[in-house]
């Protein structure tokens, strides 16, 4: 795909529906009672790998374009699979899945493309096997052999890393175990499972835990627990909607509108960012909708001065888990901001879909911009005048992203190699940037 410099960013646009919040409801629609119909259904690769292994462990699935009618099993019906259930590049389908199948009585294997397979899963193995299941690896990385069990014992589990699918795989688990299953973290990741699992009617649990530090916090389920089947539609998608934010953002005299987007709190910290920065981003119309925050965004109009006295920003610390994937996009904003950008506390990205960091920093050098990489981060410097070069996403959808808004800024050509890789969360992304990009 070849990027060519424009001027700004003007219209109106919607956005596919958001891919965590995709992934649940079909999941969790899939074990309910009865039927669910899910409107605004991602149109990604993931959730799309979601439902075909759905359909592989039995549930009937009718899909037409964003509308998704899943005929729920119930907390039993899952049946065996014939085949290996094929995760593609989706953590979320893995590790949310894996949750689900720990808790039946009978044998699956789950695999992924090369970049899953290279992704750390013992951080699901370990939970699971405490709650009795046995899972081989190859190493701690699929492909995943699970022998569940129709019931499994309740745990309390403290999370070593902050993630929200490893939160989600061991609350989806204690749906089917004897008591209260209670996971704690020391960092707020993205709460939609908590959320949709209310939607469906379990009883869940959230609150501070006594003797933990104060930013700790729980969510518990106590089961045997039933799901019953509820309707869902689900916002567009923030962290694709963030690409077009930073375009507009960053091109002055650009006006932007967003209908519909998914807004809710522990996902917005990158925008809380940007009006960090100055730009002029609000939300209007703001509501509940299936459980989640949804509202309109306008984005665009005259940057104010920074509240906090300029120099380099930082981002680092608490808010990391809940902007982790619009890190090497904020690492692009960082190359245009006078100051520049420090991002540390980020060793996550390194086990993305591709090392984020390794390929922000050499599709940055490569734009013409001063990259310092850390274990943990990267300092980039700003501002930059960016030039056109090419980029080698990894495969990484989010990646090839980021360097297409980076294009926009930049003088000359820039041209994405394996663009297509974009169809992982975002099919219609070029064609959506086209449209806007004037
Ligand atoms: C996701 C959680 C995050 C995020 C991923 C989607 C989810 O991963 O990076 O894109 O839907 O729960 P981790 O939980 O591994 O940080």
């Amino acid at each position: 795909m070849i990027i060519r410099g424009v001027k700004r960013v003007e219209g109106q646009i919607t956005l596919p529906g958001d891919k965590s919040i995709s992934h649940r409801a079909a999941m969790m629609a899939a074990i309910a009672e009865g039927t669910s119909r899910i409107t605004n259904y991602s149109s990604s690769a993931d959730c799309g790998a979601t439902l075909s292994c759905l359909e592989k462990l039995g549930v009937r699935i009718r899909r037409s374009g964003e509308n998704v009618v899943v005929d729920g099993v119930g907390a039993r019906g899952l049946s065996p699979p014939s085949r290996d259930l094929d995760c593609a590049n989706s953590g979320t389908t893995m590790r949310l899945l894996s949750g689900i199948l720990a808790g039946h009585g009978f044998i699956s294997t789950l695999t992924g493309d090369a970049s899953l397979s290279r992704r750390p899963m013992q951080r699901i193995i370990e939970p699971l096997a405490m709650m009795g299941t046995q899972i081989a690896s190859h190493d701690g990385h699929a492909p995943l052999r699970i022998a569940g069990k129709p019931q499994l014992r309740a745990i309390d589990y403290e999370l070593l890393t902050a993630s929200a699918q490893v939160k989600s795989c061991i609350l989806l688990a204690g749906l089917k175990a004897k008591g209260k299953t209670r996971v704690i973290e020391n960092e707020v990741t993205r709460d939609h499972t908590e959320r949709m699992l209310r939607w469906f009617d379990v009883a869940l649990e959230t609150g501070k835990p006594a003797g933990e530090p104060e930013q700790a916090c729980f969510a518990a389920v106590t089961g045997p627990a039933k799901l019953s089947a509820r309707d869902v539609s689900v916002p567009g998608d923030i962290s694709s909607a963030a690409f077009f934010i930073a375009a507009a953002a960053l091109l002055p005299e650009s006006s932007l509108e967003i209908a519909r987007i998914g807004l809710n709190p522990t996902r917005v910290a990158f925008l809380d960012q940007l009006q960090r920065m100055g730009f002029a981003i609000s939300a209007t119309n703001q509501r509940d909708e299936s459980n989640e925050p949804v509202g309109n965004l306008q984005v665009g109009g005259r940057r104010t001065e920074r509240q906090d006295g300029g120099g380099q920003l930082r981002i680092d610390g608490r808010v990391i888990p809940q902007l982790i994937d619009e890190l090497p996009l904020l690492a692009v904003v960082g190359s245009q901001i006078e100051g520049g950008l420090e991002i540390r506390d980020a060793t996550e990205l390194r086990v993305k879909e591709s090392d984020r960091i390794a390929a922000t920093r050499a599709g940055l050098r490569a734009m013409g911009c001063e990259v310092e990489e850390f274990p943990d981060g990267l300092r980039v410097g700003g501002p930059t005048q960016l030039r056109g070069a090419q980029i080698n996403p990894h495969g990484d959808h989010r990646i090839a992203m980021s360097f297409a808004i980076a294009g926009l800024m930049a003088k000359g050509e820039t041209e994405i190699a394996d663009a297509e890789c974009v169809a992982v969360s975002f099919p219609g992304f070029f064609e959506l940037l086209a449209s806007v990009a004037l």
